[in-house]
């Protein structure tokens, strides 16, 4: 962020009316909190404590990725008190083993005199700014509906599931549950991360966590925030053999509950948004004997009975729906994560291995030469050779006919994160062109389709 956000007495923080966009400092704790627990009511009125608690917990737990900079105020100098916040949450997300630096805008809220303005909108470029300035080369929000005017793509699937009965889970074997469930412990982070590294073995995008992420899941949220998650760790005997995390996974709000501005939540579904396990460890016996325990101990929801159903938000796919099958009968329609992308060519840079990994063992491999991609406003040059990406640079004559393919910067994105392939985007984007062979050959080779499982540290 510019040092003039420090004080808010530059011409740029200055805003009509008396309002000044300024960095948080710890002065605006409490105010911050209620802002946001008043902010996001429900619609009879209750006040969102989660959502305030979840603010609390970032300033009084120590989240390990966030500050002051990190949160913008809009304050109105009549009153002394803030009036609008955002905040970014820096994290690191993998693509194919490269860890990439990624700012999740969240907590947003304007109090309702101060409404349609324009200080979400004048808040969210000043965080970009600070996140570009952190060089972050992906920008994500999973709640588009106020941000339409910045260039915000939908690109990834964020919180799909799959959902079932408990009672038509395969009854436990004679001999016993093949697996034990107990709490995580922050003795267990070692075993946690262990764990976590078996989803990038099938996912293309993830969040990673370090120790200190894992630890401040496991002490860093109160039982009433909103991103409070149970970790539990699944247990073969007295080994680790992998993690269960229950809670809404760092995304909130689908389906969009009727308890929504408090928790706890009494929905009567166990709700499972992580689950891995060591690669020694069959799916096909965890899977069942976990959900069995999870639904027979219930929720704070059922009132300490047992849960008849349980919800996997676990992605589009994941093992445990190959092993239950049709036994999943709910499958309600997933959201989007919304990316932006500030420099695409700094990220093809940073992508590179894993662009060149994929052109081995193709019709493409050690291939020479160049690939012009138009996507109207501007263009990129990748160069390739013997199978090296060794430059990628921004297009200065880009036009269509002289390119090998021209398609919208969003179906592009959508394609370099695994979305969807060409031909199921291009009825979408009818004006997308492949100019060339090398587009037809490249394309499908470089961004094949590809499932992400992005668990947020927010
Ligand atoms: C959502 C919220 C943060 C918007 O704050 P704001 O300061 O009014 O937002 P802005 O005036 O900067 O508007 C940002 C964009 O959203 C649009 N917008 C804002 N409120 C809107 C509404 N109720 N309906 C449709 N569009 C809306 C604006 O037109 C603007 O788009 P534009 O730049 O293309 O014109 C505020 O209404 C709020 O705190 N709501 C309650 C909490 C909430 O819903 N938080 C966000 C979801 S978690």
């Amino acid at each position: 962020m510019s040092s003039s956000l420090q004080t808010g007495d530059s011409p740029r923080d200055v805003l009509p009316g008396g309002l000044v966009l300024r960095r948080a400092t710890p002065k605006d704790r409490e105010a911050l909190v209620s802002l946001l627990t008043d902010a996001h009511r429900g619609p009879d009125g209750t006040p969102a404590t989660s959502v305030g608690q979840w603010q609390q917990d970032l300033f009084d737990r120590e989240h390990p990725t966030v500050g002051f900079d990190d949160m913008t105020v809009v304050e109105d100098q009549h009153t002394g008190m803030p009036v609008a916040c955002l905040m970014v949450i820096p994290q690191t997300w993998s693509y194919g083993g490269v860890p990439l630096g990624v700012s999740a805008i969240e907590l947003a809220a304007t109090h309702p005199d101060y409404r349609r303005l324009g200080l979400m909108s004048r808040q969210l470029e000043a965080l970009l700014a600070v996140s570009a300035g952190r060089g972050d080369l992906v920008q994500a929000l999973v709640d588009i509906l106020y941000f339409r005017s910045v260039d915000f793509h939908p690109a990834l699937v964020a919180r799909a599931g799959r959902g079932g009965k408990a009672h038509t889970l395969p009854p436990a074997p004679a001999e016993g549950e093949p697996v034990s469930l107990r709490p995580a412990t922050v003795d267990d982070v070692p075993a946690l991360i262990h764990a976590d590294s078996q989803l990038r073995r099938r996912v293309l995008m993830s969040c990673l966590r370090n120790e200190a992420e894992w630890r401040h899941e496991l002490t860093g949220r109160s039982p009433g925030a909103m991103m409070h998650n149970e970790v539990v760790m699944v247990e073969a005997g007295t080994r680790p053999a992998g993690y269960v995390v229950l809670g809404y996974g760092g995304i909130p709000s689908f389906p969009i509950p009727s308890w929504l501005p408090g928790l706890p939540c009494p929905e009567p579904a166990i709700s499972v948004s992580g689950f891995e396990l060591l690669p020694e460890v069959p799916w096909c016996e965890a899977v069942p004997s976990v959900l069995r325990q999870l639904t027979a101990r219930g929720t704070s929801g059922t009132g300490g009975g047992g849960a008849e159903e349980y919800m996997l938000w676990l992605g589009a796919e994941h093992p445990a729906y190959d092993v239950l099958g049709d036994v999943l009968v709910r499958r309600p329609p997933s959201m989007g994560w919304f990316l932006r992308v500030p420099d695409v060519a700094a990220l093809l840079r940073r992508i590179a291995p894993v662009l060149e990994q994929r052109l081995v063992n193709t019709p493409a491999e050690s291939f020479t030469g160049d690939l012009r991609l138009h996507f109207y406003q501007h263009g990129l040059h990748m160069r390739f050779e013997a199978g090296r990406l060794t430059a990628v640079r921004p297009w200065a004559g880009h036009n269509r006919r002289g390119s090998d393919a021209s398609l919208p910067e969003q179906m592009f994105l959508q394609m370099v994160f695994g979305h969807a392939r060409w031909e199921q985007l291009a009825p979408a984007f009818p004006d997308c062109r492949l100019q060339t062979g090398t587009a037809h050959l490249l394309l499908p080779v470089l961004f094949p389709p590809q499932n992400s499982h992005i668990f947020p540290l927010v």
